[in-house]
Order: C-alpha cells, then sequence, then structure tokens
C-alpha cells in the first residue's frame, strides 16, 4: 500500500489542565482515491504498530477506489512510533498513567477535526471508523463518545463485552477447543492429554533436557521453567484459532492455510500413545507455527507473536482498564483447569506496574450491555474467534448490526480479499459495504 507518514502533535493529557505537555502521534494517509467530499475511512488503530496493522487492513484499499475515500491509519498512543515521552515512555507508572483508551479516543477525535480542517474538500466528508480486535472496540467507541466526529464504525472482532460479569470466563478457551476438534480426528483429545504428559516427563532432569532438545527451545527448561512451558504452549494454541485463515498469511507468524487442520495432522494420536511420542507431535504441532519458513534457529518462548505488536503496552492496560477475565475448567476446554482470581491478577500487576485495576471500570465508561441508544455500528465475528465469546453477535437495532461469519478468524473480513475466502467472508464484506454506504448517504442529505 502507498501511503504518506506524517505527524500530528496531540495533548498529552486530553483531560486534565496540568500537563499540558504534547507528543508527536504518527499516521498514514492515502489520498490516491479520494474525491473531494468524499469519505474519509479511519482506522482506529490499536496495541502495535500502526504500519503493520495497515499492512493486514487490505479491505480499505480494496474499497477505497469505488468508493474514493481517503484512508487514515492512526497510531495509538504508547506504541510503534507513538511515544508520548520518548524512549522513556515505559519507564515508571508515571509516565505510563496517560496509556487510556479515553486518551487515544480523544487523540484520534482530534486528529479527524484537524485533518477536516487542514485538507482542502474534506470539511464535508463523512468519517467512518474502522477497527479490528481493540481497534475495532475503539472504532465502536469512539462513534458512542464521539458521534460529531464519526457518522459509523466497522468494528471488526471487536470484543466489547469481553469485561467483568458481562460473559461467561470460560467462553474464549471453548472457542479455541471447538476449532482444534473440528480440525482433526483426536486433535483437541490429544492437547487435553498432553498436559499430564508434561508433568509426567518433566520429573526428571533426562526428561526435561528430552523436552528441550525436542521443542528445540532456545533455553534449556529448568524445573521453575515448566509453568512458562505450559503458558507458552497455551499461548500458541490460542493463537492458532486467533488466526486460521483460509489461505496462507503472515500476520502472527508467517502460516500455511488453514493453519489448526495441518497442526491437527501431529496429532492424531489414541489412548494406547506414550508421553513421549506424544510431545513429538506437539513438537511438531507447535512448529508449524513456529517454524513454518524453516527459518528458526531455536524456539524462544518469549517471542509468541510478530514483534510489531506492543505486548507490554496491552499488558499495562489490561492491568488497568481492559480487565478480561478468563478462566478454564478442563473439560468444555482441552487446557488444565483454571479459575479466574482478580487478586492474582491484581497482584501480578502491582508487581510488574505499581497500579491496580479497576474491573468495572470500562463497562461503566462505554455503556456495559445498554448500548442500544447508539446508531451506525457493525459489529462482525468469526465463529472460529476465540474473541467472539466477548463480542456483539445479535443485532440490537437497524443499526447497530451483528454480522457473524462462519469460516473466519480473527477479523479475516479487514483482510485483503483472496481466492480462497469462503462466501461467508464475501457476503459479511458485502454487507458491511453496503451499510456503510447507507450511513454516507444519510449523512449527505
Ligand atoms: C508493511 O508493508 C511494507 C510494504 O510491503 C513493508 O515495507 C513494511 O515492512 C511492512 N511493515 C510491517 C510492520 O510489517
Ligand atoms: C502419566 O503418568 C501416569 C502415572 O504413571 C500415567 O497413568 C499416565 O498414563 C501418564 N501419561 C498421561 C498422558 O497421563
Ligand atoms: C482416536 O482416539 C480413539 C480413542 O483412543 C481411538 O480409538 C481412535 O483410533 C483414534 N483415532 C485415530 C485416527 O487415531
Ligand atoms: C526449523 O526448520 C528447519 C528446516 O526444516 C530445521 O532445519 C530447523 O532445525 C527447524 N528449527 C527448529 C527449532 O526446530
Ligand atoms: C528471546 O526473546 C527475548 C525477547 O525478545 C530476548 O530478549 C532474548 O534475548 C531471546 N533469547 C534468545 C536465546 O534468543
Amino acid at each position: 500500500p502507498l501511503f504518506l507518514q506524517r505527524e500530528g502533535k496531540k495533548n498529552i493529557d486530553h483531560f486534565g489542565f496540568l500537563e499540558n505537555g504534547l507528543f508527536k502521534q504518527r499516521y498514514l494517509l492515502s489520498d490516491q482515491h479520494w474525491r473531494q467530499n468524499g469519505p474519509i475511512l479511519f482506522y482506529t488503530g490499536n496495541e502495535g504498530d500502526i504500519t503493520w496493522f495497515c499492512n493486514n487492513t487490505g479491505f480499505t484499499w480494496d474499497v477505497a477506489e469505488e468508493m474514493g475515500a481517503m484512508l487514515v491509519f492512526a497510531e495509538h498512543r504508547y506504541y510503534g512510533e507513538s511515544l508520548p515521552f520518548g524512549e522513556e515512555s515505559y519507564s515508571n507508572a508515571k509516565y505510563l498513567n496517560y496509556l487510556t483508551s479515553e486518551q487515544a479516543l480523544a487523540d484520534f477525535a482530534v486528529l479527524i477535526k484537524s485533518l477536516k480542517a487542514s485538507v482542502t474538500g474534506a470539511q464535508n466528508s463523512p468519517v467512518i471508523a474502522v477497527g479490528g480486535s481493540y481497534g475495532g472496540m475503539l472504532a465502536a467507541w469512539l462513534r458512542m463518545k464521539y458521534p460529531s466526529v464519526v457518522t459509523g464504525a466497522l468494528a471488526a472482532s471487536a470484543p466489547i463485552w469481553q469485561f467483568t460479569d458481562m460473559v461467561p470466563c470460560g467462553d474464549f478457551y471453548k472457542i479455541v477447543t471447538q476449532d482444534f476438534a473440528k480440525s482433526g480426528i483426536n486433535c483437541s483429545k490429544s492437547i487435553r492429554r498432553s498436559w499430564m504428559a508434561i508433568s509426567n516427563v518433566s520429573s526428571t532432569g533426562e526428561g526435561l533436557q528430552w523436552l528441550s532438545e525436542e521443542f528445540g527451545l532456545c533455553a534449556p527448561l529448568k524445573p521453575q521453567d515448566v509453568d512458562d512451558f505450559r503458558a507458552w504452549l497455551q499461548e500458541t494454541w490460542v493463537n492458532l484459532a486467533m488466526v486460521d485463515y483460509p489461505y496462507e498469511a503472515n500476520f502472527l507468524q508467517h502460516l500455511p492455510r488453514w493453519p489448526v487442520k495441518v497442526v491437527c495432522t501431529h496429532l492424531q494420536f489414541d489412548s494406547g500413545v506414550t508421553d513421549r511420542q506424544l510431545l513429538h507431535g506437539v513438537s511438531q504441532a507447535v512448529k508449524v507455527y513456529y517454524n513454518y519458513t524453516g527459518s528458526a534457529v531455536c524456539l524462544n518462548m518469549s517471542e509468541t507473536a510478530t514483534g510489531s505488536l506492543g505486548t507490554r503496552g496491552w499488558y499495562y492496560q489490561a492491568c488497568t482498564e481492559m480487565v478480561m477475565p478468563m478462566c478454564t475448567d478442563g473439560i468444555q476446554d482441552m487446557f488444565e483447569p483454571q479459575s479466574w482470581s482478580l487478586q492474582a491478577f491484581s497482584d501480578e500487576c502491582y508487581g510488574l506496574f505499581g497500579v491496580r485495576p479497576r474491573e468495572h471500570w470500562a463497562s461503566m465508561a462505554y455503556g456495559g450491555k445498554k448500548i442500544n441508544s447508539h446508531s451506525n455500528i457493525i459489529f462482525s465475528n468469526g465463529d472460529l474467534d476465540p474473541w467472539k465469546s466477548g463480542g456483539v453477535t445479535k443485532s440490537l437495532s437497524d443499526s447497530l448490526v451483528a454480522i457473524v461469519i462462519p469460516d473466519g478468524a480473527h477479523h479475516l473480513d479487514l483482510r485483503y480479499s483472496n481466492e480462497h475466502d469462503p462466501q461467508s467472508v464475501i457476503q459479511a464484506r458485502a454487507l458491511e459495504l453496503q451499510h456503510i454506504k447507507q450511513w454516507i448517504k444519510q449523512e449527505q442529505v
């Protein structure tokens, strides 16, 4: 994609008057297909480098010409190059204090206002917010909080209800499990059994060494690393479910088409399998995720996805406003039973950042389940995507529209069209476009 990279000054604190510093927010702009007064598709950047989201949001590039649209991708503060306190931004809780969704939304609203004021012919351009995942939550919230700034929003795979007391904490991992269960014979069963096999094998020094070599780990496992090893595998299965796309793609990692099916070919065991045979299968399976290109020298348990994501910043956000309870029971899902403990989470947050979560704030600030009075938002979700658990999957009104994509993983609809796209995503995109064009038309009357 061809775009201009720009930056604009924003207040570090939009909501108080004591800290009056400014910071540089990066955004990307393409007016290649834009016609004067034509719409602006505004991507509300999420937790990472904006050029990476731009590269993975082909839908906007696919429709720009037909819509005569300008494309803007705005970077979220504290990610990529938009660091309010430069290299020091993450150095202490005082500097991190301005990393909130409210501040990010205000940055976006101010940027839209200033673009419309400064670009000739954009004064009357309707703006549609577009985003995926946390970016999708921001797109929906931007429409809710700043209805005079954006005409509507396409919120793809946006788990706006993944907060405390809004959805069952086990749903997320249930969906992960269902993906594996339907992608190969005995696949989820083998993963469920692997946890005990790990306990068995890791109980001896020789077993630990075997595991480390079998998985090609960069650093040999010590007895105290076994919990991290399990957590790493669990995260790997989650990521695979999220990016179970119908074609070869490179989002979190470079992967083959329908990667979960490929993974499952290594996990077709019956109950007579030995612990080491089973774990050999697991190692082959995770290498589909970490070594599809064959270029991994060793597997680093600290690197589970692309470096373009701002993992630490997102963890801080989860530790403050974005508290998303998750749990497993080992029965309806393929993981080891683990209940949700706010106390344990809060203590971990305090240790890491010196802050504690406010678990009910997000539902207070953004309306919880009572959002029916808003308008012009599309909530799209894929049945394969674990984040569907916190998504809006039933329409709430004529203009709060839910679209479910049966063969879709995490915001598949926002990606470039592809010859392997299933009919369901082709239809979803057409419907999305139809709603967006209707909102624009209503605005221009
Ligand atoms: C985005 O795509 C461009 C052009 O293909 C590439 O140069 C750049 O490295 C990509 N950025 C990221 C963060 O992946
Ligand atoms: C682990 O060890 C126990 C006790 O020896 C055994 O019953 C079990 O089959 C082993 N493997 C798994 C996957 O449970
Ligand atoms: C799946 O597991 C069951 C129960 O252990 C076994 O009977 C069956 O042969 C397995 N299927 C395959 C394809 O391994
Ligand atoms: C990754 O794949 C290549 C090519 O098959 C292989 O040589 C290498 O050992 C693999 N890396 C790991 C960590 O298994
Ligand atoms: C593993 O990744 C972390 C985080 O990127 C890095 O600091 C560390 O050096 C890596 N370890 C190895 C052995 O490559």
